[in-house]
């Protein structure tokens, strides 16, 4: 996830752009650019590090001009670095870009070979060269808009872009694919911004531009055409939003937007790895990883899994996933624990470091214990170019962006899609997994972010029942085995932001400890998702309610086996019995959000508690 933002009209451009680029920091914050043409010359100024130190650069010396785009960076491609900002440059012509381009590797080859040089390591440069390459080798009198048609019927992804060129001095070209990207009206002055809040201190006049809509904005008039190339007249639309709802896209805190963006973050971070042929059939792509070439992953006797927090959850179902598909022993410990114990180690393990910043101090020392012990490590981490990604063997990517909620919530479901997808790739590598078995999870796997949209829809109640419940002195989960490690996420969640003791314990413990604490200011929550359990667990309903609790089932959709005995249930779309998780987890985040709104408490930053722990 990154920012993008444009102006042309008749005021300086450098100074309005750096104020859009402010508001869409939130977007991504590794490195900022801005492109200005005055003079008829393109001043290209960019920066690694927050948007300040562009400031501070521009400071010195702010290019002049009435035109120009701007980016504010979450890296994917690349590590961040000054080369790997936006703009990027080709000839004449200068790019920024949100999104990402899933066939430039390709691309980046076909180019090649007609004597392109590429500077950086990112997705977007192949954009800009194919601009110009069309612009200038293609005969035709499409000019500029011609040649960016051209090129975006080879791109594959997503993408918001805004074009400009030093040969049209009085223009932008912008377009969306499956990002967003608004036009902003002002008199004699138009504005782009990949989210509104970056738009509104100029106008309250907006175009959401529509799938593959592109538009050309000059400073008296803007035109729209759709993605075969037809004009279309838009009619703007009043914003009368105030600018911090709107940083928030509409949400009244960042956690409540997270948790809703998860559909978008299990899109972005299976499409790019899930490639489907002609014929219906599946197959995982990790770029990142190569399962043919390297021997570890087949021949690996153990995987040795190490992280903190809501990432050693992730780790958890990690550890469920990959035994029941490859039938690997897994071994999970918190990094913490792990960097100290007098461990038993095997460098020929795979060993998996998971975690969310890439920066946690404990999670580094575990991963720099393993490797000094030989072991190969392959990271999780939603933070390219963080110090787990720069010292890991092999990065598997999150694609949840930007996570400003000190509560994780799409980083954790995202994390469980890659240990999913590992698990799965895997199993079949080790031909654990028959094809028709791969087929029928893969296509599962896709259908989850469907399912997560049908699953937030459902949220109201979830908020009644945390209305009925926020009080409550305290909160137990409880489940077996994935629904265990789901409960201990659960539990955290509650914990971090609505400060209330909460416990998760696996279900079958109950007996030996925790029913003790069971009376009429218990709320038991139990999630129940593994069907060939339902037995076991419905008589741990049973006792926890016969002490009073009040008892709240989390299941699947038409499954009736607890409605006599709970007070409660509350039904998540039917996916396989491993892949709960993902969906199970979501009522549990916003009960944590709605138990911590309704007793005041600011869910985005909890007391005490920090986004990222990078000291012991
Ligand atoms: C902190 C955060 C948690 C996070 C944990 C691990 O405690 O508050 O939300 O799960 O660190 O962070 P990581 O960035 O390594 O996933």
């Amino acid at each position: 996830m990154c920012g993008i933002t444009g102006y042309i009209g008749f005021q300086e451009a450098a100074p309005i752009l750096l104020g859009a680029l402010k508001k869409l920091e939130y977007r991504g914050y590794d490195s900022a650019g801005v492109a200005v043409l005055g003079r008829g010359q393109l001043k290209v100024s960019k920066a690694k590090g927050d948007l300040s130190v562009l400031e501070e650069r521009l400071g010195r010396e702010m290019p002049e001009g009435t035109l120009g785009i701007g980016h504010t960076r979450w890296a994917t491609h690349g590590e961040p670095s000054d080369v790997n900002s936006h703009p990027h440059v080709a000839g004449r012509i200068a790019v920024v870009h949100n999104g990402i381009i899933e066939n430039y590797r390709r691309l980046k080859e076909w180019l090649e070979a007609r004597n392109v040089v590429f500077l950086s390591d990112t997705d977007t440069e192949v954009i800009v060269h194919l601009i110009n390459y069309h612009y200038t080798n293609v005969s035709g009198d499409g000019g500029l808009f011609g040649a960016v048609r051209e090129a975006l019927l080879q791109l594959e992804g997503s993408y918001a872009l805004a074009v400009v060129s030093a040969d049209f001095p009085d223009r932008i070209i912008a377009v969306r694919k499956d990002s967003p990207l608004i036009v902003g009206l002002g008199k004699g002055e138009y504005f782009l911004a990949s989210d509104v809040s970056a738009l509104l201190a100029h106008t309250r006049e907006v175009c959401y531009l529509e799938e593959q809509e592109i538009t050309v904005l000059y400073r008296d008039h803007a035109d729209f055409f759709t993605g075969e190339g037809e004009r279309v007249i838009r009619t703007p639309v009043h914003v009368d939003w105030d600018t911090e709802a709107a940083e928030k896209g509409g949400f009244e805190h960042f956690m409540l937007k997270e948790i809703h963006e998860q559909p978008r973050a299990f899109t972005d971070t299976l499409r790019p790895r899930l490639k489907r042929s002609g014929t219906g059939d599946y197959a995982i792509d990790f770029e990142e990883i190569s399962f043919d070439e390297d021997e570890t992953w087949t021949t690996a006797p153990r995987i040795v899994i190490t992280a903190c927090g809501t990432a050693w959850h992730a780790a958890m179902v990690g550890k469920y996933a990959l035994e029941h598909f490859t039938r690997i022993p897994v071994e999970v410990d918190v990094a913490s624990e792990y960097r100290y114990r007098n461990v038993v180690f095997n460098p020929k393990d795979i060993f998996i470091v998971v975690s969310q910043s890439g920066e946690t101090a404990d999670t580094l020392a575990a991963m720099r214990f393993a490797r000094k012990e030989g072991a190969r490590i392959l990271a999780i981490t939603n933070v390219v170019g963080s110090t787990l990604a720069r010292e890991a063997d092999l990065v598997l990517h999150t694609w949840a962006g930007p996570e400003i909620a000190v509560a994780s919530t799409k980083a954790f479901t995202s994390q469980l899609i890659c240990l999913y997808l590992l698990a799965l790739k895997l199993g079949r590598a080790r031909s654990r997994i028959s094809g028709n078995d791969y087929r029928r999870y893969l296509a599962s796997l896709e259908a989850i972010p469907a399912q997560a949209e049908e699953l937030l829809a459902r949220k109201e109640a979830i908020q009644r029942f945390a209305s009925r419940h926020f009080n409550k002195s305290k909160v137990f989960f409880m489940g077996r085995q994935f629904d265990y490690a789901v409960s201990l996420e659960s539990a955290l969640k509650l914990k971090e932001i609505n400060y209330t003791h909460s416990e998760a314990f696996a279900a079958g413990e109950l007996k030996h400890g925790p029913i003790a604490l069971m009376d009429r200011d218990t709320l038991a929550v139990t999630i129940a998702t593994q069907t060939r359990l339902f037995d076991k667990t419905a008589s741990n309903i049973q006792e926890v309610r016969s002490r009073g609790a009040s008892s709240l089932v989390i299941t699947w959709d038409g499954e009736h086996s607890f409605d006599t005995i709970t007070d409660e249930v509350f039904r998540i779309p039917k996916t396989e019995d491993t892949f709960s998780p993902l969906l199970s987890v979501i009522p549990a985040q916003l009960f944590a959000y709605y138990c911590s709104v309704l007793r005041g408490n600011n869910p985005d930053k909890p007391r005490n508690l920090a986004k990222s722990v990078t000291v012991e």
